[in-house]
């Protein structure tokens, strides 16, 4: 392989990605903000904004697949004498003479330096405040005093990014602004049923404005090289209508060596019904005043930054691992974690793969994300469990998704996803196991929202499992319903019509024999886990009748799932065998193997470990695991979306990422460490990083949901980066299974599997009340325990009891 060219690396000690050319393969992007106000933000400053929902709340514009690609941001211009250029390169690209951007935990520093100027700004969202900051630090490095023209830009968006990019008879009359001072608001729609504003402010003085795009920009010019600034003269111009747009201008004068701040600031304001005007037509500015306030010099910035990397500290303090490989370690201290944070603040609503108008959040998808993110904010994993489970309908069926501003089920796209239910089971687990919060069962939550129908959490439980074991078909495995986890294996859609949707298309659903292996294989994880949740807290009648329906789907699996070396996928709607020898095409599928490998069906008569052979040598490849093999060459009536994909791509043989963790958590459970960590290796960014910059194509410090698989025109090119469930499995893989620190009811239990070639390394693990500094002396070993002490005694068994305080543990495998 030769060498590819490289565009950034590591910097581990500042936990940031430095990107140093700014032509990168594909906008590499990163993500500011916490909890309620949030920003996309690309290597180049492009990107949008918005408060707690991409749709419905859109601060800024943004056009995706654009040309050029990544159009539209925060962009500040810096005229010098005839020179025009951006500090992150874009939108004018005039070359630079120095470029660096660093993506950082919920912060980007983007520096440019042109003729002895340097523009560096920190862009992030201050904990608890609806704005983000723009830091500006311009400074003279040459010898002669610089007269510079400074314009900052943002372009608004009319709120509702879905109709902001439609409905232009209606828009292109609605915008409103004002200005006064320094600040830029933006208050398209108040003047009736909003009661929310934007701005955009600086905290200098300006000597003029533009709010007007086409008088800023003018009609045949573009970013790039706007009038006002090719010019050098603001039009001071006053949106009517169009397309309005925030820009100050400022003149500033440098001396050799000297440098100046200034803080620009993006904010979002709500007002009270009564308290939206301070006279008729003019809104009341109090409390954008009052946050201007609170942001308005270096100093106070510099504290709030302080602040954003305090929380961060603590976040990233809970779960750390010292093993000396720094591509590990770099993943599992930082990236990993810092991206399952991202997915559990997004979903899959906004990214540059995810328009942020689509879809909501998933049932699944944020069960499933849960995993990434509950060992570091509990309490905000203990609310989404609820919401999620306030989605639920009272046969147990699920909405597929819900929208996260109402927190109701979305009907557009209903139920019927009949592996849904199984994964509130897995998320509230994992709650329980890392909180010792048993208290959540007793939670009264209701179904679809409706006042009133309200029941134990508990009870949500129950009717999950009793979801799978009322739907069961003609071989006693789980009828599929519309899709399970592959949304697009759609066994009872039969579609010929292009603009019908594969996932909420049901034309035969009636008389169907299709079942899933894939929800067999979750049915036995996630009941064992029901099982022994039950026995733990004194139901054991109900852990009895739970065993019963475990082993009879562990039968039904071993007599009708078991295709000779492998998992069978599926049987059809008329109960054909999907994922067999007998097929023509996609003879083996990925999702089966890694939850009948995880379930350990038929362990015993050989069948995991033909299993995961099957994996190496079908779906393995250089860049992961593919989803099936061969992949489909053509359109299947009976089959649905999943053979609509070209070969190699998506769930047709692409690399899904998601699922390789199923199958190296299998590898875990059979103790066979070399292969785990040869298939997570492939996956691992910080490995993809150090040799397929160019191929990957997405940021390498982050997993993308899909890299092309061995079948694709171009086998390892990655894309859909950020938001994806692989973020949570990669995690809850090499936390819990490779590096073998696994949360449980009483205590943390200790079930490394590693490469024989793993060294001795230390985990510190805050867990409740308690911090644990635990040392792991594999002694070449691939798996099991031999001894352990908890400060300096020796416990027996594979847990170490719990208790609040200090402790020091030592593992000999
Ligand atoms: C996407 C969806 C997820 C689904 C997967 C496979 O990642 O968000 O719900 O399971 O695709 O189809
Ligand atoms: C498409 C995608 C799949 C995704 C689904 C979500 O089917 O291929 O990955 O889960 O849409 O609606």
């Amino acid at each position: 392989m030769e060498q590819q060219k490289r565009y950034g690396h590591f910097d581990d000690q500042h936990r940031e990605y430095v990107i140093t050319d700014p032509q990168t393969p594909w906008p590499w992007i990163n993500y500011l903000g916490n909890e309620d106000f949030f920003s996309l933000i690309s290597n180049t400053a492009g990107g949008y904004s918005f408060y707690k929902d991409a749709k419905f709340r859109r601060i800024t514009r943004y056009r995706y697949n654009n040309v050029p690609m990544d159009n539209g941001g925060r962009y500040f211009y810096v005229k010098d004498g005839d020179t025009v250029w951006n500090p992150g390169w874009k939108p004018s690209k005039t070359p630079l003479d120095f470029y660096e951007c660093r993506h950082g935990m919920s912060y980007t520093r983007i520096t440019g330096r042109k003729n002895g100027v340097e523009a560096s700004v920190l862009f992030f969202v201050p904990l608890k405040k609806w704005a983000e900051v723009q830091k500006l630090t311009l400074s003279n490095q040459s010898n002669e005093t610089k007269n510079l023209k400074l314009f900052s830009f943002e372009e608004w968006c009319l709120w509702n990014a879905a109709t902001d990019m439609e409905n232009f008879q209606r828009n292109f009359s609605t915008g409103e602004v004002e200005i006064e001072g320094s600040t830029i608001y933006h208050k398209t729609e108040y003047r009736e049923r909003r009661n929310h504003y934007a701005f955009y402010h600086v905290n200098t003085p300006i000597q003029g404005f533009d709010t007007d795009r086409e008088t800023f920009v003018g009609l045949y010019n573009e970013f790039a090289n706007p009038d006002a600034v090719m010019e050098g003269k603001p039009r001071n111009s006053h949106a009517h209508g169009w397309s309005p747009i925030a820009s100050h201008y400022i003149e500033v004068t440098l001396a050799p060596g000297e440098s100046k701040d200034f803080v620009f600031l993006l904010g979002y304001i709500e007002n009270e019904q009564d308290q939206k005007f301070a006279a008729p037509q003019v809104i009341n500015k109090d409390k954008a005043q009052a946050l201007i306030a609170e942001l308005n010099t270096t100093e106070k910035v510099d504290k709030a930054f302080a602040e954003l990397n305090a929380y961060w500290d603590a976040l990233l303090n809970i779960y750390k691992v010292k093993t000396g490989n720094d591509k590990l370690d770099r993943m599992v201290n930082i990236w990993n974690q810092y991206q399952c944070m991202v997915t559990f603040n997004f979903s899959r609503s906004a990214s540059f793969f995810e328009s942020g108008v689509g879809r909501g959040m998933g049932f699944r998808d944020s069960n499933q994300d849960l995993v990434g993110f509950v060992h570091q904010i509990p309490p905000r994993a203990r609310q989404r469990i609820i919401d999620i489970a306030s989605t639920q309908f009272p046969d147990g069926g699920c909405y597929h998704q819900y929208q996260p501003l109402t927190k109701r089920g979305n009907n557009d796209i209903g139920g019927g996803f009949n592996d849904d239910p199984c994964w509130l089971i897995f998320g509230t687990v994992a709650y329980i196991k890392e909180t010792g919060d048993f208290s959540i069962l007793d939670e009264m939550v209701p179904f679809d929202n409706q006042p009133g129908s309200e029941v134990t959490l508990f009870e949500h439980l129950k009717i999950s499992m009793d979801h799978v074991i009322k739907n069961l078909g003609p071989h006693m495995l789980p009828l599929i319903g519309r899709a399970d986890w592959n949304d697009c294996l759609n066994l009872n859609c039969f579609s010929w019509d292009p603009n019908e949707s594969f996932q909420t298309t049901e034309n035969v659903s009636e008389g169907t024999k299709a079942e899933s292996l894939m929800i067999a294989g979750l049915f036995v994880v996630t009941g064992k886990d029901y099982v022994a949740l039950c026995k733990k807290i004194g139901k054991d009648a109900e852990a009895e009748r739970m065993q019963q329906a475990v082993d009879s789907m562990i039968e039904a699996v071993k007599k009708h799932g078991w295709d000779g070396e492998w998992y069978l996928r599926a049987y059809d709607f008329y109960g054909r065998k999907i994922g067999s020898n007998e097929c023509e095409e996609a003879k083996i599928f990925i999702e089966s193997q890694g939850w009948c490998t995880m379930a350990e069906i038929g362990a015993d008569e050989g069948m995991v470990a033909k299993s995961l052979d099957s994996c190496k040598k079908y779906l393995e490849c250089e860049h992961g695991m593919v989803l099936n093999n061969p992949a489909f060459t053509k359109y299947i009536y009976e089959y649905g979306e999943i053979s609509s994909y070209p070969e190699g791509y998506k769930e047709n043989a692409g690399i899904f990422c998601h699922n390789n963790p199923w199958v190296i958590i299998g590898e875990c459970i059979a103790g066979r460490g070399n292969d785990a960590w040869s298939h997570y290796a492939k996956i691992l960014p910080s490995y993809v990083e150090e040799k397929y910059q160019t191929l990957h194509k997405v940021e390498p410090y982050v997993n993308c949901q899909m890299v092309a698989g061995k079948d694709a025109y171009k086998p390892g090119e990655g894309k859909n980066s950020w938001l994806t469930g692989t973020a949570a499995w990669m995690w809850y893989t090499v936390s819990e299974f490779i590096l073998g620190i696994k949360p449980d009811y009483d205590g943390i239990r200790i079930d490394p599997c590693l490469p024989e070639t793993a060294t001795d390394y230390t985990v510190q693990r805050k867990f409740r009340e308690a911090d644990y500094e635990i040392t792991i002396h594999p002694n070449g070993a691939q798996k099991g325990v031999k001894s352990i002490t908890l400060d300096g005694q020796p416990v027996a068994g594979t847990v170490i009891p719990y208790s609040a305080g200090k402790h020091t543990v030592e593992v000999t495998m």
